[in-house]
């Protein structure tokens, strides 16, 4: 047999099959199990989802699936802005064919392949060690909020909550970008037209007096935990649901481990009696790299401009170079208007460096922490321009959302 990896995208009917059964015997230990992992392919983490076949990549030797390299196309928030990210998942070499290399290779492959089909940038939730090599760098830091029962609201919630089927819903997604617009890091629905955890997790949603909801509660217990999972809807009566949840069913504790740090939820939690529990990884967690740095930075002008025009330095004009290893883009800014421009000639402001930039993009943490740490370059007025215009953003994606 030879020993070359032909890599390709996968074929939605012939393919499907083989990648269910690589990935699960896989991920099988994982908690689902060999059968569990297929019907969670089906149930709607690949069948029904947001999973790109013509962006995803799998090597074949001698015709046999050896290799997998999942795509989950969605549009991420930075600010007011959207971006298109490769959310890659499921990453998996056939055991026998480990260490000689074809994960490399299928990965370099797909980052070319996603850079062709129009991605801006890519997220994952990786394995410690092991993504660097291909540019990955830590994204965020989990974070979860922790309440006890006694500190919720005692008073009945004022809207009565019914169970209500976990599917995607467009009125319940709709709830969702309003509630979420310009939170970073979170997803644009709908991503997945099905629960995968449906089995798992609960639903309870409320209406106006037309019937129309108006927000909604999902739950789960795990690993005797009660775990807030996602919610929309005014911040007392969603807090009244969760209370009246979580009493029922013998908890004297919430944790919500997808709350984002800037919703308005967060900040009354933070405001009153809770505990903050953040786990830093230095490789592992949430990952992030730049696919595209011009067009991201396209993307990105808009959001770029708001911020300056916010700041003193709104009058600011001049070209600001941005570069990671790989590419070079060039920011042109007038008097608080940024726009993309073609790098040309010199100029004296730039931020220069390597995979960080990505994190600079997200907002992973505050411009002096990610330069200090990764030794990003700065030069003239770039230093004055770094916290304007790439403040720190806590991003965080919905656990709905996951790949
Ligand atoms: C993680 C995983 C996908 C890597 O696949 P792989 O094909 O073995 O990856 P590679 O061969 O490219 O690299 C793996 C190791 O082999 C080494 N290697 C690469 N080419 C090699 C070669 N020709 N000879 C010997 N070793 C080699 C690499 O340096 C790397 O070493 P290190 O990670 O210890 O530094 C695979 O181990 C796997 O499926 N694991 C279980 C699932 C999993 O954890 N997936 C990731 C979920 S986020």
């Amino acid at each position: 047999m030879s020993d070359t990896l032909l890599i390709a995208p996968p074929d939605p009917q012939t393919d499907r099959e083989a990648i269910f059964e690589l990935t699960a015997k896989t991920f099988a230990g994982e908690g689902l199990g060999y059968w569990g992992w297929i019907d969670h392919c089906r149930a709607g983490y690949i069948d029904h989802s947001p999973y790109d076949w013509s962006a995803s990549s799998i090597g074949r030797l001698g015709g046999r699936l050896l290799t997998h390299w999942g795509v989950w196309g969605y549009r991420m928030r930075i600010g007011s802005a959207t971006i298109r990210v490769a959310g890659i998942g499921a990453v998996a070499t056939h055991a026998r064919y480990r260490s000689r290399g074809f994960m490399a290779r299928t990965a370099q492959t797909g980052l070319r392949r996603i850079r062709g089909r129009g991605y801006d940038m890519s997220i994952l939730f990786g394995r410690p060690d092991f993504y660097e090599r291909f540019g990955y760098v830590r994204a965020w830091s989990e974070q979860t909020h922790i309440v006890k029962v006694s500190d919720l609201p005692d008073k009945p919630p004022a809207a009565r909550p019914r169970k209500f089927a976990l599917r995607h819903r467009d009125d319940l997604a709709k709830l969702y970008n309003r509630a979420h617009a310009r939170l970073t890091g979170t997803a644009v629905r709908p991503t997945y037209s099905r629960c995968r955890y449906h089995d798992h997790w609960d639903g309870y949603l409320w209406t106006d007096a037309d019937g129309r909801a108006t927000g909604y509660i999902i739950v789960a217990e795990f690993q005797g935990r009660f775990e807030m999972i996602d919610c929309v809807g005014d911040d007392e009566q969603v807090l009244r649901v969760i209370a009246r949840q979580a009493g029922r069913r013998g908890y004297d504790t919430v944790h919500f481990p997808s709350l984002h740090h800037e919703h308005p939820l967060a900040r009354r939690l933070r405001w009153g009696d809770s505990r903050v529990e953040t786990r830093h990884r230095h490789s592992g967690g949430a990952m992030v790299r730049t696919v595209n740095l011009p067009a991201t930075l396209k993307r990105l002008a808009p959001e770029l401009s708001r911020r300056l025009k916010r700041s003193p330095l709104r009058n600011w004009q001049g070209t600001v170079r941005v570069a990671n290893a790989r590419e070079t883009s060039d920011l042109a800014i007038d008097r608080g208007r940024v726009r993309l421009a073609d790098p040309a000639g010199r100029t004296g402001h730039a931020i220069r460096g390597g995979d960080e930039i990505a994190q600079l993009l997200i907002g992973t943490a505050t411009p002096p922490e990610i330069v200090e740490q990764a030794g990003t370059r700065i030069t003239g007025d770039a230093r004055r321009l770094l916290p304007t215009l790439f403040p720190a953003q806590h991003p965080l994606l919905g656990e709905w959302d996951h790949f």
